[in-house]
């Protein structure tokens, strides 16, 4: 279902039983995928990926919150929650499995048990690695993708995704 004042841009696809708010665009490629929430004022940009819950079978949708910002090429699957104006910089893939770092805080965000991994309000996600700890890969040294939070969103950013009104 879309929300009046949505703007698809083709060719983007929304698929069965995806639900996306007013004043979103889906921009040029954009999948949303089965049963996704997406919230008001989000962009979703070109190429990005939002994971559906047919195959392989999922229970939980992939929810975008409002204001949310996703870049170029990101993928979101697994039912992974983005709180409310989050910004995931382009190319970051996030799924149930992905352990993502907190910079700001020096901790790791994991999902829990029979929960979806939480992106929280504000924060600033750009693609990173961390080194391997275990097997061969520890002695070859071998990095692991690892998305970082650098940062809660500040005026910079703001600047960075400045959206278009008129294309509302
Ligand atoms: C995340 C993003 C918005 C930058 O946000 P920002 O608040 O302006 O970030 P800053 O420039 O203040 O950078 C903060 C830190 O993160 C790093 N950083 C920022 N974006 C990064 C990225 N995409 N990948 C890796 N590191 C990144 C910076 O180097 C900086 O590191 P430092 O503190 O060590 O110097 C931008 O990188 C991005 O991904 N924009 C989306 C572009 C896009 O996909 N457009 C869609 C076109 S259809």
């Amino acid at each position: 279902m879309l929300q009046k004042g949505t703007v698809i841009m083709p060719p983007s696809y929304i698929n069965v039983g995806a639900y996306v708010d007013s004043g979103t665009m889906i921009d040029s490629h954009a999948l949303v995928g089965s049963c996704a929430q997406i919230g008001k004022g989000v962009h979703l940009s070109a190429a990005s990926q939002i994971g559906g819950v047919l195959e392989p079978v999922g229970a939980l949708p992939v929810i975008v919150e409002d204001n949310v910002f996703i870049g170029g090429n990101c993928g979101i699957y697994e039912g992974t929650i983005i709180k409310e104006s989050a910004v995931i910089g382009s190319g970051v893939i996030l799924n149930a499995s992905t352990a993502l770092f907190d910079n700001v805080s020096g901790e790791f965000i994991s999902k829990e048990q029979g929960k979806p991994l939480v992106v929280p309000e504000n924060a600033v996600v750009v693609a990173g690695s961390r080194p391997i700890t275990k097997g061969h890969g520890n002695k070859l040294g071998i990095h692991l993708y690892t998305p970082v939070i650098v940062k809660y969103r500040d005026d910079k950013t703001g600047k960075s995704i400045t959206l278009e009104d008129v294309l509302r």
